[in-house]
């Protein structure tokens, strides 16, 4: 042993103590010896923290051997003791071993020293290690413990063979269930939601026969009747055991992310509603305008329905103009079904559809709608289109309401003094669509010009607020960008962009 062997020596006989520093020197020991006499001195020599052995005598002048391993095993429990005496029994030696000596060696056998010294030291060692690695894996416990519960993950075992389930702490608290009681497939059965019971019971049952990693998301149904919701996922493995099979998983809450997803879910649906209901408001806007729009084939048709028959019952009957009528109802009234097609699309609540739409042919369409309103405004729509705009993918519903806020928008910032309502496309440098609508009504200041993109900001008595937000909405989900882009005092312009081949999400 390279280090120094730093030993308390009770021992009030100079010859005794020499003796023992021999021998212990002259098997290779490096010592450094605090000789005690007395209680005093052995407390003292107590205090030193390298202190690796006590050896202790049994009987002294004013202290003794019992009263120092006393002391010792108080203030020094780790600290190897060995009793190295002249006068003591086999009882007593035995009695003090009991108490906590490591060892004892009697004088006139001063041989079994040095043996005794490297076991004790060994051991000491020994536990010494033992202790570090019990800390390390208490320590390793509990962060794992601490994991479990701020991820809110649960581990379980399953040995397929004896039927044995462990659960870790976080499994019990996530089933709910005292800590005493022993883990089964049957108290998971027990706490899983009703409805989900069989879809449980097939997975596992499957996993059992496949042997096989498996996954599966249930409800639980509390005993307060609160639901929460859990992921386990497991994977086989070789068991401990010779053929033995277990599976090992985890068992995760995810009743928050549930939650969270239920909740993103209904601002999702929510949002829909209201595109919904703006289209809806936008409608009952352009009644009159409908009315108007699709009384004018309906006379087209009746007149030449009219015709039609006065044809047929001329002497004789004319069929060749007869026919030529009848065709031009039949075209009067393919319009009429048309612009019906048209709105009730507008009404009708679907999914988002992609396909190719000519944006100068919804501008178009939207000016026809629109054009009884703006008429009643002494508004004049004029389009400025660009014949060689190529189609994009996207939703057709959509890009009428995008239009359609932005040219109602206009329409009213002019409606009491009249003026001009210009739509615009073309392409920009960068390939994209470019469609413009500018008005020359009474614009914003530059306080409401902040806010105009605001869901609910209105200055408009009846007005929802939800126009430009929805719109904005709708053609960042194209990959476009929707912006105002006015000089004051001279009308609003709103312009948006779509990419060629954008599609909605
Ligand atoms: N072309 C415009 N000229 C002047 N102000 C405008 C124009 N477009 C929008 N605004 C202002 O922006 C506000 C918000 O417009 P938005 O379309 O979002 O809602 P709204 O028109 O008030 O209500 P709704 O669209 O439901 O009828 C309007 O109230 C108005 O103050
Ligand atoms: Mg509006």
């Amino acid at each position: 042993m390279k280090s120094a062997l730093r030993i308390l020596l009770l021992e009030d006989n100079n010859h005794d103590a020499e003796l023992i520093q021999e021998l212990l020197e002259a098997d290779q020991f490096v010592c450094e010896i605090t000789r005690a006499q007395t209680r005093g001195e052995f407390v003292a020599g107590l205090e030193d923290a390298g202190l690796d052995l006590i050896l202790a005598d049994y009987k002294l002048p004013s202290f003794d051997g019992l009263s120092a391993l006393q002391l010792a095993l108080d203030a020094r429990a780790d600290l190897p003791f060995i009793f190295v005496s002249g006068s003591l029994g086999e009882e007593v030696a035995i009695e003090a071993v009991k108490i906590g000596a490591t060892d004892y060696v009697v004088k006139s056998r001063l041989s079994r020293l040095v043996p005794s010294v490297q076991r004790a030291l060994r051991e000491t060692r020994e536990r010494a290690e033992r202790k570090k690695a019990e800390k390390a894996f208490r320590r390793s416990e509990m962060y794992l413990a601490e994991a479990q519960r701020l991820s809110h993950t649960g581990s379980f075992g399953w040995d397929l063979a004896s039927g044995e389930i462990y659960w870790s702490e976080e499994t019990y608290r996530i089933f709910e269930y005292e800590p005493a009681s022993a883990p089964s497939l049957q108290l998971v059965l027990d706490r899983t939601h009703p409805d989900d019971r069989t879809h449980l019971q097939r997975i596992l049952d499957r996993a059992l026969i496949e042997r096989t990693e498996f996954t599966v998301e249930h409800r639980l149904l509390m005993a307060d009747g609160s639901v929460k919701y859990v992921r386990a996922v497991a994977h086989p493995s070789a068991g401990e055991d010779p053929g033995s099979f277990v599976f090992v998983g985890a068992v995760m809450d995810i009743t928050e992310r549930k939650r969270a997803e239920e909740e993103r879910e209904r601002l999702r649906q929510l949002e829909a509603d209201l595109a919904y209901i703006n289209r809806v408001t936008m409608m009952g806007e352009l009644a009159a305008s409908l009315a108007h729009e699709i009384k004018q084939p309906v006379t087209a048709a009746a007149i030449n329905a009219q015709a039609c028959s006065q044809w047929l019952r001329r002497d004789p009957p004319d069929p060749p103009k007869a026919s030529e009528a009848a065709a031009a109802m039949v075209a009067a009234l393919t319009r009429t079904a048309d612009i019906i097609d048209r709105v009730s699309s507008l009404y009708r609540r679907g999914k988002p559809e992609r396909e190719l739409v000519d944006l100068n042919e919804v501008v178009r369409e939207m000016s026809v709608l629109l054009a009884d309103k703006a008429t009643r405004s002494a508004v004049s729509i004029r389009t400025d289109l660009d014949p060689a705009l190529p189609a994009s993918t996207a939703d057709r519903v959509q890009l009428q309401q995008v239009l359609m806020n932005l040219m109602l928008n206009g329409v009213e910032a002019m409606q009491d003094k009249g003026g001009e309502l210009t739509v615009a496309s073309k392409r920009t440098e960068d390939g994209q669509l470019l469609i413009s609508v500018s008005d020359t009504g009474i614009g914003f200041s530059s306080d409401a010009a902040a806010r105009i993109f605001d869901a609910f900001f209105t200055t408009k008595p009846q007005g929802t607020g939800m126009g430009l937000s929805i719109s904005r909405r709708i053609i960042a989900a194209h990959g476009g960008r929707l912006w105002e882009s006015s000089t004051t005092g001279q009308g609003a312009t709103f312009q948006f962009t779509l990419p060629v081949g954008a599609t909605a999400s």
